[in-house]
């Protein structure tokens, strides 16, 4: 088998521990040996000297169910040096049923057209990835908006006794084919109508598995307290651990919340598992929601069925153009998708640092103009809020990205470089790394990255994607295993 070494690298390895100078080797798709540096450099070594080694990323937060599919390159993940997808976030994916394919629930959208939702099954949608072959490993949750698609013949109410009990067999069957857990979303119209207690009984299915609850809040406003103790009340009931997506303080009206929503999360972190993921952005984006059309947000339009050529421009300059206010412009442009502008920096940068927080980017892959989190999230954390603002060290800042999600995951053999663990790494300059994708030009890959590995395969060089596809579904049962 083929030894590679990558010699004199500085090794972050994903602990948040002090970097040190490192020889790595890698074999067969594993991490053979991690020693500090030699003096001298041996002959077959590539010679990493200046450049930061570091685990693979992992992108907790995603929305690339079917472009692992579709687009199996993941060129917006790994340009960014991210090697580990989690998927089926907020309550929707496809892997839980082809859910009403002519009239796709919202925000089913955010994941493919229609046509795409061809899986019956969770273990119909593993196959397809694994025919697929994506670049990026692929952690697999099932979505509780799409199990709600699969079995209610409307979604603006609360399911009835056997609907639950159908979709905590889904959910059961799922886990047993190697989902890691089961998410909501509960703020979009699709879920709001669900009740707590019909979450429950479908969260039952993970007692007993170690698979998680990830919820995008029933409210990321004024009730998110309430929703923060929802969520946790769900995650006990189930014995799951709670993963917290995209926390944040959404509208002008929430600005400097954040002190008080992350007290509430330690608050259930001393009597339960919890986390949460954050993208380092002042800006949210989904579909267009009429709810948020609010004087004090700036919305960007960044795609719109109804009216394609309004893509790319903010609601407020469409409204005008057309005499209308800004709401009623909304309407007109549905279905649509939208970027909001309403966070404050200063609760970014203290979810962002928190030791709870991981890196999730959230991004739409779908989008033609997406929120430059899709392309830019783990350079910018890097570039911005380690070495431009010093709010994180870029130890913790890794970590945040590789050993603190692949525990939260249950990754048992991933997440660190060391030895024994699968190998996915990332080689990057860190005086140059830098996300490039902006509001006004969001298709950008980042620079800075060296080199990145999944599995061993190398999939990107200096030269860029490497064309390689690596990536495996990865299975709760499996990793747990190991
Ligand atoms: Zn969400
Ligand atoms: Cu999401």
């Amino acid at each position: 088998m083929i030894e590679t070494l990558f010699a004199g690298a500085m090794l972050y390895d994903g602990s948040g521990d002090t970097p040190f100078l490192a020889d790595v080797t890698i074999r067969g798709g594993v991490i053979a040996s991690v020693r500090p540096a030699a003096d001298r450099l041996p002959a077959s070594a590539i010679d990493v000297r200046g450049l930061a080694l570091a685990p693979g990323f992992i992108d907790a937060h995603t929305h690339d169910d079917l472009v692992a599919i579709t687009a199996p390159t993941m060129l917006p993940k790994i340009t960014q040096g991210v090697t580990t997808v989690v998927v089926g976030n907020c309550g929707i994916s496809a892997g839980a049923g082809r859910a009403a394919a002519d009239a796709l629930p919202d925000p089913m959208i955010l994941l493919g057209a229609p046509g795409d939702f061809a899986y019956e099954r969770f273990a119909d949608y593993a196959a397809a990835v694994e025919a697929a072959q994506p670049a990026t490993n692929i952690v697999a949750l099932v979505g509780h908006t799409a199990l709600r698609a699969r079995h209610l013949d409307r979604l603006d109410r609360d399911a009835s006794a056997g609907e639950r009990a159908a979709m905590r067999a889904d959910l059961a069957e799922a886990l047993a084919d190697g989902a890691f857990g089961f998410s909501t979303g509960l703020a979009y119209a699709t879920a709001a109508s669900a009740s707590t207690e019909e979450v429950m009984d479908i969260a039952e299915a993970l007692r007993g598995t170690g698979a998680l609850y990830c919820t995008h809040l029933r409210s990321e406003g004024a009730a998110i307290l309430p929703a923060i103790d929802e969520a946790a009340a769900i995650a006990r009931h189930a014995a799951a651990p709670l993963v917290v997506s995209h926390l944040k303080c959404a509208g002008a009206d929430q600005y400097g919340r954040s002190g008080e929503i992350l007290g509430r999360l330690e608050q259930a972190a001393r009597t339960q598992a919890v986390g949460c993921d954050c993208y380092p952005y002042t800006a949210s984006s989904s579909t267009l929601d009429l709810r948020q059309v609010v004087p004090e947000t700036p919305i960007l339009i960044t795609w719109s069925d109804a009216e394609p050529a309004q893509a790319g421009r903010m609601l407020a300059d469409i409204a005008a153009d057309w005499g209308v206010p800004r709401r009623a412009a909304a309407a007109r442009l549905q279905p649509a998708g939208a970027v909001y502008h309403c966070m404050a920096e200063a609760d970014v940068d203290r979810i962002l640092a928190h030791a709870l927080t991981m890196v999730g980017s959230d991004g739409l892959p779908c989008d033609p103009r997406p929120h430059p989190r899709l392309w830019g999230s783990f350079p910018r954390v890097i570039a911005h809020y380690v070495r431009e603002r010093g709010l994180l060290s870029l130890p913790e800042a890794i970590r945040k990205m590789t050993g603190l999600p692949a525990d939260r995951f249950g990754l048992t053999d991933r997440g660190y470089v060391r030895a024994g663990r699968a190998a996915d790494l990332v080689l990057f300059d860190p005086e140059r790394i830098a996300d490039r994708a902006s509001y006004d030009d969001p298709v950008q890959p980042a620079a800075g990255i060296v080199g990145v590995w999944v599995n061993g395969v190398a999939t990107l060089d200096a030269n860029g994607a490497t064309g390689a596809r690596g990536g495996r579904l990865l299975r709760r049962n499996d990793t747990l295993q190991h």
